[in-house]
């Protein structure tokens, strides 16, 4: 950024915006590079030289990159995603999951010999520690899993201190397998614990998402057989859920991981921020939203009460910061739904969500304001026809983000203009003024 007002300095070379501040009639160029501007830049612009300078105020990000990354991209109005540029739908179709978390990571696809190691390390690494079983079953019998799961995942920084080492690539290579590998079964374990029933070891014989519904449903049979339309659907569901660029648990795992804190501890982060119900605790409210309508006949009074804007009604499922076309993931969930129906039978609730995106999509509310089904809208109706309760959906959500959460990490971790992130205000408060205590110390609590 040049700041002049010497118009025969002229402006840099390439292009640039032209700010003319009219405070001082001073003009200032900013290169524009990728289609942004450098905002530390705009703290050239000051009236006074003691003045602080010009910040940008952007608050909840909405028009902000805080970084530069290679792992997705998304186009929001023509509804594409890619992972490392290949298309969500051939991944879902054609790829494992592991395999896709190996691609968010290393940015190309494994070869043979690459894959089967990958997947023989994290196979051999999906045990946890015996404490750690002792550490989830002292949670209260109805305590919502993903508490269980945040709790878990923090906790194996205390199993494994050396994970601090975090520019130590061996590190970062088996806290990436060991997450990955342990995500499913702490996740199992506290589904078992929540139903009161025992825990169920990993299966180290099955293949990862087959492993995964054993420690969930295995019960007297001494090998568990995985329903193969389920098991596929599993695998695609952490597929579609893999990465999703910088979406708010992404972010709360890049930011924490900026203290360069242990990766379990930043992962952690994240999936307490994909609990909130806005992000991906949506897939939950989503169920608990068709199980209040109840009944097809009942949608047009329920949409009423979503546009009359009081708030107390969103239409969860729908919308997204970025999409404002038809979500891509969506529509492969709702593929899969019917993939999975077809087995277990249409639900009422499947009948009530078809029903209530065709009365939304043609309703004038929503097209406006460009609200279309995101993942979220279908996935939990293939969780809820798997028998998984309405609190287990975004555990699920969070197993499969893990691969997204770790690549994004490290991809902070290796970025040489990344810095601890420490945002600056806009202060609202008090000026000074002098403290004066009315209080009197020796009050005793009288009952
Ligand atoms: C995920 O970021 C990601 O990538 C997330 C995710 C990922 O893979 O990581 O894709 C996963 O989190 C999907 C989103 C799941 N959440 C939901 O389905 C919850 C319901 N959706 C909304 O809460 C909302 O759409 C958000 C949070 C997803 C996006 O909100 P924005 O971008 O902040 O949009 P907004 O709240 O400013 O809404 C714009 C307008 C508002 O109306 P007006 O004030 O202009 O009149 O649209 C309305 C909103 O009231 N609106 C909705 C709505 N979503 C937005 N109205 C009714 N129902 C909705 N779902």
């Amino acid at each position: 950024m040049s700041g002049s007002t010497d118009a025969a300095k002229g402006p840099p070379a390439g292009d640039h915006l032209e700010i003319k501040d009219s405070r001082t009639g001073k003009v200032y160029y900013a290169p524009i590079t990728d289609e942004t501007i450098r905002t530390a830049d705009l703290k050239q612009i000051k009236v006074k030289p003691e003045d602080f300078g010009i910040m940008g105020y952007d608050p909840a990000f909405m028009n902000t990159a805080s970084c530069r990354s290679a792992i997705t991209f998304i186009d929001g109005d023509q509804g594409i995603l890619r992972y490392r540029g290949y298309p969500i739908e051939q991944l879902a179709e054609k790829a494992s999951f592991l395999e896709v978390a190996w691609l968010l990571r290393h940015g190309e696809l494994p070869t043979q010999k690459e894959y089967d190691k990958w997947v023989a390390d994290i196979t051999y690494h999906t045990y946890v520690h015996e404490n750690i079983k002792q550490f989830l079953t002292g949670f209260r019998y109805d305590a919502h899993p993903m508490s269980m799961l945040a709790a878990g995942v923090s906790a194996l920084s205390s199993f494994y201190p050396t994970a601090k080492s975090i520019h130590d690539p061996v590190e970062r290579d088996i806290a990436f397998v060991r997450l990955l590998a342990k995500m499913p079964t702490i996740a199992a374990f506290a589904y078992r614990h929540v139903k009161g029933l025992p825990l169920v070891y990993p299966d180290n014989s099955l293949p990862y998402a087959e492993n995964f519904l054993s420690m969930i449903a295995r019960m007297s049979e001494s090998k568990y057989e995985a329903n193969p339309v389920f098991a596929r659907a599993i695998d695609v569901l952490f597929i579609l859920h893999a990465d999703h660029e910088q979406n708010c648990s992404t972010n709360a795992v890049r930011a924490v991981g900026s203290s360069h804190v242990d990766p379990y501890s930043a992962v952690s982060a994240g999936i307490n921020a994909l609990y909130g119900p806005l992000h991906g605790g949506a897939n939950e409210a989503v169920l608990r939203m068709l199980e209040e309508i109840g009944h097809p006949n009942n949608i047009p009074a329920f949409i009423e009460s979503v546009k009359s804007g009081k708030g107390e009604h969103k239409l969860m499922g729908f919308g997204h910061r970025v999409y404002k076309s038809y979500d891509p993931r969506a529509k492969i969930v709702k593929g899969l739904c019917d993939q999975v129906l077809a087995i277990t039978g249409m639900s009422k609730d499947m009948e009530i969500a078809v029903e209530l995106e065709r009365i939304a999509l043609s309703d004038e509310y929503f097209i406006k304001r460009k609200l279309y089904p995101n993942v979220d809208f279908y996935t939990g109706l293939i969780y809820r026809a798997l028998h998984f309760p309405t609190d287990y959906f975004t555990v699920l959500f969070a197993i499969a983000r893990t691969a997204g959460w770790m690549s994004q990490w490290e991809e902070l971790l290796l970025d040489k203009e990344q810095k601890i992130a420490r945002p600056r205000q806009i202060y609202t408060g008090y000026g000074e003024r002098p403290y004066k205590s009315t209080l009197d110390y020796t009050h005793r609590i009288t009952k």
